[in-house]
């Protein structure tokens, strides 16, 4: 608190990402990273670009990576905008598309930055109740809006919207923007950007954070009609011209461009969240049908903030929720190695045994 803040920051309820510690021997399954490194080949590419070149501002538009994402998923370079993390691509979205008379509408438990963006552009908004099993059901947003935005699969429940039902949604609100953030879409769940020619207020916002282990370089890019993304670009260009550094713009086209690793690193994942949903559901827990690299897990008698308490005494990291108080019997668990898992159950086991 001080006297030198604007109003804005005075009101501000700032999000808290989950916590990157600093000690070395935990595993840590709690921020929904990708326990597989880096594409070799990004690494390389890496290391060639920390040159001389770096004195250089990089390209203001990063044309050459849009047209490989456009290339990618079937699209002009003008369908896609990128920035420094889905994060960053999201706030403009927040501040250039979603800010209208009417409210915005997402789900009530769902990614926590969604009510921080919009404290912060004074966006008003209404959270729409998941049904009984944690889903999204469409028909409770046949109400008047603004526009919509929901993850795809859902955050931190883990749980898919099918397609047909997303594009009965787009089918509705034609006068409104939906938001499909689709930042673990590649570990199982069907994607909605085959729908964005059909729906021009259709946007998809995908991060190179999750399933191709790029954290640490910070690359989000929106997919969807031109006229979306020139809205993108009017904030991005009144905010920060150069979002993406050069290595970044490098690093995230040798990503893309490595199929056969993305692939194999994406099968690795999933197939190891399939085997710890087994394990789990033999210890008593309910597992939500997951389609990303994370599980939303329940214990018959033991709460999730005890069972997060526990876990952490024996160095492995989960995610607790405090609220809504429908979730906090849950912990989030992010999909690691075969390793790290086997290490999880067999702790888990005796916590349980105590
Ligand atoms: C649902 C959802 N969307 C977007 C993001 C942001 O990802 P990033 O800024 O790393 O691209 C996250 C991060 O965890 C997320 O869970």
């Amino acid at each position: 608190m001080s006297q030198y803040w604007s109003d804005i920051v005075h009101q501000l309820t700032p999000y808290v990402p989950g916590e990157q510690p600093k000690v070395q021997d935990l595993i840590k399954l709690n921020t929904n990273e990708n326990p597989y490194g880096p594409s070799p080949k990004v690494l390389e590419v890496l290391k060639a670009e920390a040159n001389d070149h770096l004195r250089l501002y990089p390209d203001p538009n990063s044309d050459r990576l849009k047209s490989v994402i456009a290339d990618y998923h079937q699209l002009n370079a003008n369908q896609v905008f990128v920035g420094n993390g889905s994060d960053e691509v999201l706030a403009h979205i927040f501040q250039a598309l979603l800010k209208q008379s009417r409210p915005l509408l997402f789900p009530d438990i769902t990614y926590s930055f969604y009510p921080v963006y919009c404290g912060l552009y004074g966006i008003e908004y209404e959270r729409i109740a998941l049904d009984r099993r944690f889903e999204i059901n469409i028909h409770d947003y046949d109400r008047p809006n603004g526009g919509i935005i929901f993850p795809n699969p859902n955050a931190p429940t883990g749980i898919p919207l099918e397609l047909d039902r997303i594009e009965t949604l787009l089918q509705k609100n034609r006068y409104a923007v939906v938001v499909v953030d689709e930042a673990y879409v590649d570990f199982g769940t069907e994607s909605a950007v085959r729908l964005i020619n059909q729906y021009p207020n259709l946007l998809v916002t995908q991060t190179l954070s999750k399933a191709r282990s790029l954290a640490g370089l910070r690359l989000g890019f929106a997919l969807g009609h031109p006229d979306l993304i020139e809205a993108l670009t009017r904030v991005k260009d009144s905010f920060n011209s150069y979002p993406i550094d050069r290595l970044a713009e490098a690093g995230a086209i040798a990503a893309i461009e490595d199929v056969d690793y993305f692939d194999a690193t994406c099968q690795q994942v999933i197939a190891t969240r399939d085997a710890l949903v087994r394990s789990l559901e033999a210890m008593a827990f309910t597992v939500l049908p997951s389609g990303g690299n994370f599980i939303f897990a329940k214990h018959a008698t033991m709460d999730g903030m005890t069972l997060a308490d526990k876990l952490r005494e024996q160095h492995i990291i989960v995610r607790h929720f405090t609220k809504p108080e429908r979730i906090t019997p849950f912990v989030r668990i992010t999909i690691g190695t075969d390793a790290q898992t086997a290490q999880l159950v067999s702790v888990l086991s005796n916590i349980l045994a105590e």
